[in-house]
């Protein structure tokens, strides 16, 4: 247990109270079908950066200008910190389910530690998507026509994103029940619930950065209140 305190200190991260996983899905997400097809080189899986004619205006405001810079406002600020949050917890949970496996913490200590936070985790990445979605998604693709593409993109994203944190979900739930009751295959479940949290993880980090790349410099550019964001 003390293993996995000492990682989410150093995280900086103070989750708090949330709800553990006693009960099905909290965050159960139907959204419509995706209604543009992305070529290939920009689906989630393919890309290692998004492209320049989308991200047009990133070479004018690269991410080392960003910080201090007077368009950089409170929702910008308070985004790119939930960002940071997602990325931390994929690493915390991923290195906790490693510990687990590797029998550096027993089951229950796992449980306790484990579910809450990955309860916020899943439930906090599924509201963020449903936010950008339906609030700030619309306000970027009105601002400038040539943000169309890339908010497509980052729609699609989300889809994939989704499926994986459903696999992540069921496979925390698994876990849960087999830890709680002390049945089931925990040798199995922990690495698996490993696997998915990586894959996740790693497509949750393209997509973040890619986001970044093509929002953040429009808000430099036109500002919180020239978007419409508050
Ligand atoms: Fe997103
Ligand atoms: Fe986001």
């Amino acid at each position: 247990m003390r293993l996995l305190r000492d990682t989410w200190v150093k995280s900086g991260h103070n989750v708090g109270w949330a709800a553990p996983f006693a009960s099905p899905a909290p965050f159960v997400y139907f959204r419509a079908a995706m209604a543009s097809e992305l070529p290939e080189h920009l689906q989630l899986d393919a890309r290692t950066a998004v492209p320049a004619e989308l991200a047009f205006l990133r070479s004018e405001y690269p991410r080392e200008s960003w910080d201090g810079h007077p368009n950089n406002g409170q929702w910008c600020q308070f985004w790119l910190a939930r960002h940071t949050m997602f990325r931390d917890f994929g690493a915390g949970l991923t290195d906790a389910c490693e510990k687990l496996d590797a029998g550096q913490v027993d089951g229950p200590a796992f449980h306790d530690w484990f579910m809450p936070r990955a309860s916020f985790y899943l439930g906090e990445l599924d509201t963020h998507h449903k936010v950008e979605e339906y609030h700030y998604f619309p306000l970027l693709a009105r601002a400038d026509p040539r943000m169309e593409t890339g908010v497509a993109l980052l729609e699609g994203d989300h889809h994939v994103i989704h499926d994986r944190l459903r696999l992540v979900y069921d496979g925390v739930v698994a876990l849960e029940e087999a830890i709680r009751k002390g049945e089931g295959d925990i040798a199995t479940l922990a690495p698996k619930l490993r696997d998915d949290l990586v894959l996740l993880d790693a497509s949750l980090r393209r997509h973040l950065d890619d986001e970044e790349d093509l929002v953040v410099p429009l808000i430099l550019d036109r500002g919180e209140a020239g978007l419409g964001m508050h």
